[in-house]
């Protein structure tokens, strides 16, 4: 817990691996569903993430490394060479604005459909996502997933190293492991969706396992300073259980704390979490924590921006925001001068392949132009 006087504020810089940052506000990853069906960011998306180039750092929505990790209809790729054209475009476009930005890597696992990927989606167990999974046609009951194999396991592994160096070659400052929210690393996590018997399941340390490699992995490819874990411990999301997080998570991160990576991402950081307070303990690098506010809606009147600085206080050195980002391109600015910020409009507009509800928000200048 650091005091009022020694928190660094919102505005301050920091520093995050070998980057400079020009505030504490982060971008937390959001899918949108603008790429192409064969997983090639479009033109639009490189207006979209420049819009937003104010922010300290972007996390670029969820990428998948391989075919069999796609999750959902139009959602990015990052494993074959047109896809790492179409990010070119994206980086330069928020670099050339003066931005900086790291690429979500994603394997969905059991949140997945063969009308999405061709494929059957493989997991830890064949335990299905109760529910349904979007696709072309609407939401559409999930599959029981494949278990996979542990070849299957060294070649993912293998799969989210190589989709690290393409995201560097692409141009991002570098890549977050996406080990939370339900997807194929955190299915790993949960004994609800991994009862495996081999080395990846049972214990803390099997089921911990496969995020540890991929971590390690992607580190040794690309230079652990460009890497990031997210987590979501005790997120529901995608109809997630688990039973022992205060036993997990601090295994998980003291088996990553002295291979360093450049940051955790704790979502729904919670200050007076005695959990939180442990990983902040013992998580020597920089921890990004995205606060935990009203879901689905509405946002509070500041975005996050009171819950984000009592993470601060907390010992958070950044602060993700989803939402807010989403409706304000301009949301440093917005902050910074105490201006009211747009609200989200119509539940993301996810899905709709457009600039409506994704390239349209409206800055602070349009107002003043307005009102000249
Ligand atoms: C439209 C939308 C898409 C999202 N997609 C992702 C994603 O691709 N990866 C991820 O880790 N979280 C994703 N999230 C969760 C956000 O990163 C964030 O944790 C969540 O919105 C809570 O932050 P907020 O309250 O500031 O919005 C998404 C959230 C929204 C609203």
């Amino acid at each position: 817990m650091t005091n009022a006087a020694t928190t660094p504020g919102l505005f301050e810089t920091a520093r995050l691996g070998s980057l400079d940052l020009p505030n504490r506000l982060v971008m937390a990853p959001m899918t949108r569903n603008r790429a192409g069906a064969d997983g090639v960011p479009r033109p639009l998306m490189a207006t979209y993430y420049a819009q937003r180039a104010s922010a300290g750092l972007i996390i670029a929505e969820a990428a998948t490394p391989n075919a069999v990790g796609q999750t959902y209809p139009n959602i990015p790729a990052v494993h074959a060479p047109e896809h790492v054209a179409g990010w070119r475009d994206v980086t330069d476009a928020v670099h050339a604005a003066g931005g900086r930005m790291f690429l979500q890597l994603q394997h969905g696992g059991r949140v997945g459909h063969p009308d999405n990927s061709g494929l059957t989606p493989v997991a830890p167990s064949p335990v299905p996502l109760p529910g349904t999974v979007h696709t072309a046609d609407g939401p559409k009951p999930a599959v029981v997933p494949r278990e996979m194999s542990a070849e299957e396991i060294r070649s993912t592994v293998a799969d989210f190293a190589a989709a690290a160096r393409n995201a560097i070659e692409a141009g991002f400052e570098g890549v977050e492991v996406h080990s939370a929210n339900g997807y194929l690393l955190h299915q790993f996590l949960s004994g609800h969706t991994n009862r495996r018997t081999d080395g990846y399941g049972g214990s803390v340390a099997g089921r911990i396992r496969f995020t540890v490699e991929v971590v390690r992995a992607v580190a040794a490819a690309i230079g652990p300073e460009r890497v990031g874990l997210r987590i979501s411990p005790g997120g529901t999301a995608n109809a997630m259980r688990e039973d022992d997080i205060e036993d997990l998570y601090p295994a998980l991160v003291d088996a990553l704390a002295d291979s360093g990576p450049a940051y955790l991402h704790v979502v729904h950081a919670d200050p007076g979490q005695p959990l939180f307070r442990r990983i902040r303990a013992s998580w020597p690098g920089t921890l990004i924590a995205n606060p935990a506010l009203p879901w689905p809606g509405p946002l509070p009147a500041d975005g996050g921006r009171s819950e984000g600085e009592r993470l601060l206080a907390a010992g958070a050195d950044l602060v993700a925001l989803g939402r807010a980002f989403l409706a304000n391109p301009d949301l440093v600015e917005r902050l910074r001068a105490g201006a009211p910020l747009n609200p989200v409009r119509d539940a993301y507009l996810m899905y709709t392949g457009e600039e409506t509800g994704y390239t349209d928000y409206p800055v602070l200048a349009d107002a003043a132009l307005a009102a000249s």
